[in-house]
């Protein structure tokens, strides 16, 4: 039986560190580090999501600042809340939750956050330095991977690794974090073709599609270490992750459980995302 890799657990100790850190921060600069999270329209997954982290943040003593526009916001509405926020000395970090309705330019919006305060790492300025091996600000969810993995001692340099999902929230930077540890990464996604012997072959899986269980417990190597980003909501109402768990911990020596594994992880990121830049904006 595999070890269940716990994102509830690292997170605890993780945002007690943040939490000291945050009061010190508040001690030297005379203010609490700051986030600003804005939700544009009222979609009942993002507005959960945006309800924990504002939670989140008053649990370490970061200051939330929550922005709930109207499904019918404007483009330049959004984008002249962007510049007052990257101008406000009090806010350190700025999240946009995705998706956005569709009559906006998601493109621009994330352009427009002053990539120093781009707490998502979403800016084509912290990609392109990720994407150059000089990580700045990282992406939420692979950080709080890469985290779990180190936290957990698993090995990366020269290992095979399989992500499922090319998106530029999870995809694309877990592969680039996960290259320049060592690992050799193959990337798969709706078009590939044999995914399931390509998976078979993997080290270490991250699934990140959202389909309910599609990667068959049998599809994974014995021994491997399995990350499973998905959050799918079932038809019972309850929670999925990609990776049929059931079976899939009978092979691997690691996997993470949904829920309780990357989600508490990434909440867990963005809240050092935000002291990160609040540190780096003040020194
Ligand atoms: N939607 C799903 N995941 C994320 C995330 O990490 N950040 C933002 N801003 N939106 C999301």
């Amino acid at each position: 039986m595999a070890t269940i890799i716990d994102g509830k657990e690292l997170s605890r100790k993780k945002r007690s560190e943040i939490t000291a850190q945050s009061e010190e921060f508040a001690r030297t600069y005379g203010r609490p580090p700051g986030l600003a999270v804005v939700l544009v329209g009222s979609d009942p997954a993002s507005a959960i999501y945006v309800r924990n982290k504002g939670i989140a943040c008053g649990q370490t003593g970061i200051r939330s600042f929550e922005y709930r526009l109207d499904e019918k916001t404007t483009q330049q509405e959004l984008l002249a809340l962007i510049d007052e926020l990257n101008g406000r000395d009090e806010v350190d970090g700025i999240l946009v939750q995705l998706p956005i309705p569709k009559h906006l330019n998601e493109k621009e919006v994330l352009l427009r956050i002053d990539p120093a305060k781009d707490v998502d790492g979403f800016h084509p300025f912290n990609m392109g330095m990720l994407l150059m091996g000089s990580p700045t600000l990282v992406p939420c969810t692979p950080r709080g991977i890469m985290e779990m993995l180190h936290e957990y001692g698993v090995e990366i340099r020269g290992k095979d690794a399989v992500v499922i999902g090319r998106s530029n929230i999870v995809g694309k930077p877990i592969a680039l974090l996960l290259m320049m540890e060592h690992a050799t990464i193959t990337i798969c996604h709706s078009r590939t073709r044999d995914l399931k012997d390509k998976i078979k072959r993997a080290d270490i899986v991250v699934a990140a599609i959202g389909k309910e269980e599609m990667i068959r417990g049998d599809w994974i190597k014995d021994g491997a270490v399995v990350i499973d980003v998905g959050m799918n909501r079932s038809e019972t109402g309850k929670l999925k992750g990609d990776v049929e768990f059931s079976e899939a911990e009978k092979h691997a020596s690691m996997i993470t459980p949904v829920p309780g594994g990357v989600g508490p992880m990434t909440i867990t990121m963005l809240l050092d995302n935000t002291l990160i830049a609040a540190k780096a904006r003040l020194s």
